[in-house]
C-alpha cells in the first residue's frame, strides 16, 4: 500500500477511468469526484475498484476542498470546452488550493501546445488559458504531453490512414514525424506521475514517433498490403481548408471535436513545432510503451 492519496476528476470518463484503475493497482488511495446525479451503474465499476466517491459541483470550490482533504495530488481528466476546461477546472483548482493539495495534473494529454502560438487550435487554446490560472495558484502543476492517442488510428477516429484507399494522408512533408501514445500508456504514466512527488512542470511521452512515410511502411507491414503516403497539399492549403470548414460548420463552435478542430490538430502535428522533445519515457523504467505497429495489428487479424 502506498501513502499517496490521489483525487481524480473525470473518473467516469475513458482516460480518467483508466488512470483510476492504475492508481488502485499501484496501491494509491483514490477519491473520485463525480457530478451529482451520476447514475448508479456508472459508479459501480469505480466502487469495484475500491475508491471513495464524492458527488460535488466543481463550480463550488468549498465542496471540492472538502473532498480533497489530505490528498497529495489532484488529477483532472475532464473533457469539454470553456465551461469545463477553464471554468470547472478552475473550480477544481481553487478547491485543491483551499485544501492545500500540493500538486495538480491538468487535463492536457495532448501535443505540446506551448511550442506554437495561440489561435492555432481552439481546444488547446482553452488549456493555455487555464494554465495562466494554474501557474499562479500556488500549487505545483505537472502537464502530461502524449501527442495523439494511437488508439484513434485503427478506428479511423483520426482519419490519417485511409484503409479503403491504402493511403496515409498528409499535408506539407511526408517526413515530418508525429507523436502517438495509447490511452493505456498515457493513463499508466499519468498515474505514476500523480504518485511521484518530484515531477517537473512538463512531462513528455510518446509510444511512437512516425512520419506519414513511416506510418505507411508500418501499415503495409502489418496489413500485408502496400500503403503509400498521399499528399493532400501544403500546410498553407490545410489552413485555408480549416477556415472554410469552420465557416461552413457555423455553430460547430459548440461541438467538442468538430472536423475543423481535428484538422487544426493535424496542422499542429505536421508543422513540427508541437513535436515532443525531449521525451520522458524512461522516467519510470518499468513502464513500457506500445508501438503503433502493435496498435494496428488487431485490425488486420482474422
Ligand atoms: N491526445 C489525444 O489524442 C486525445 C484524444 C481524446 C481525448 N484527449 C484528452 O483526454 C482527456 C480526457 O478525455 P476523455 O476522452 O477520457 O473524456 P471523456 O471520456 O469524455 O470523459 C470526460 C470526463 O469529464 C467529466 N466531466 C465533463 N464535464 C464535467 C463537469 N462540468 N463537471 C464534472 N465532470 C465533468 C465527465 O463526467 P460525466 O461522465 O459525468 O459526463 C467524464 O468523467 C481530455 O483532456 C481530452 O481532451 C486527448
Amino acid at each position: 500500500m502506498s501513502d499517496a492519496a490521489i483525487v481524480v476528476a473525470g473518473a467516469t470518463g475513458d482516460l480518467g477511468g483508466r488512470i483510476t484503475r492504475v492508481l488502485r493497482e499501484r496501491g494509491a488511495r483514490v477519491m473520485v469526484l463525480v457530478r451529482r446525479g451520476t447514475a448508479a451503474d456508472r459508479l459501480e465499476p469505480l466502487q469495484a475498484l475500491g475508491v471513495t466517491i464524492a458527488s460535488v459541483d466543481l463550480m463550488r470550490p468549498s465542496e471540492v476542498a472538502k473532498a480533497c482533504a489530505g490528498a497529495s495530488c489532484v488529477v483532472s481528466a475532464l473533457a469539454g470546452l470553456r465551461d469545463v476546461i477553464v471554468d470547472a477546472q478552475t473550480g477544481l483548482l481553487e478547491g485543491a488550493s483551499k485544501a492545500r493539495v500540493p500538486r495538480f495534473i491538468p487535463s492536457d494529454y495532448s501535443i505540446d501546445f506551448t511550442k506554437f502560438p495561440a489561435g492555432r487550435n481552439r481546444n488547446l487554446d482553452l488549456r493555455r488559458e487555464f494554465h495562466e490560472r494554474l501557474d499562479t495558484a500556488g500549487i505545483s502543476p505537472t502537464t502530461i504531453f502524449n501527442g495523439a492517442f494511437a488508439d484513434m488510428l485503427p478506428t479511423g477516429q483520426m482519419p490519417v490512414i485511409l484503409f479503403n484507399l491504402r493511403r496515409v494522408v498528409y499535408w506539407g512533408s511526408a517526413n515530418q514525424r508525429m507523436d502517438f501514445t495509447t490511452m493505456d500508456d498515457t493513463a499508466a504514466f499519468t498515474a505514476r506521475a500523480a504518485m511521484d512527488s518530484s515531477t517537473p512542470r512538463f512531462l513528455r511521452i510518446a509510444g511512437d514517433q512516425l512520419s506519414a512515410r513511416e506510418l505507411a511502411a508500418v501499415v503495409s507491414e502489418v496489413s500485408g498490403e502496400r500503403y503509400r503516403p498521399l499528399s493532400a497539399g501544403s500546410l498553407g492549403m490545410l489552413r485555408i481548408m480549416i477556415k472554410v470548414a469552420r465557416a461552413i460548420a457555423r455553430g460547430g463552435d459548440k461541438e467538442l471535436y468538430p472536423a475543423w478542430q481535428g484538422m487544426q490538430y493535424m496542422h499542429n502535428m505536421l508543422d513540427g513545432r508541437a513535436k515532443l522533445d525531449p521525451l520522458d519515457n524512461d522516467r519510470y523504467p518499468d513502464l513500457h510503451f506500445t508501438a503503433v505497429r502493435d496498435v494496428l495489428t488487431p485490425r488486420f487479424r482474422r
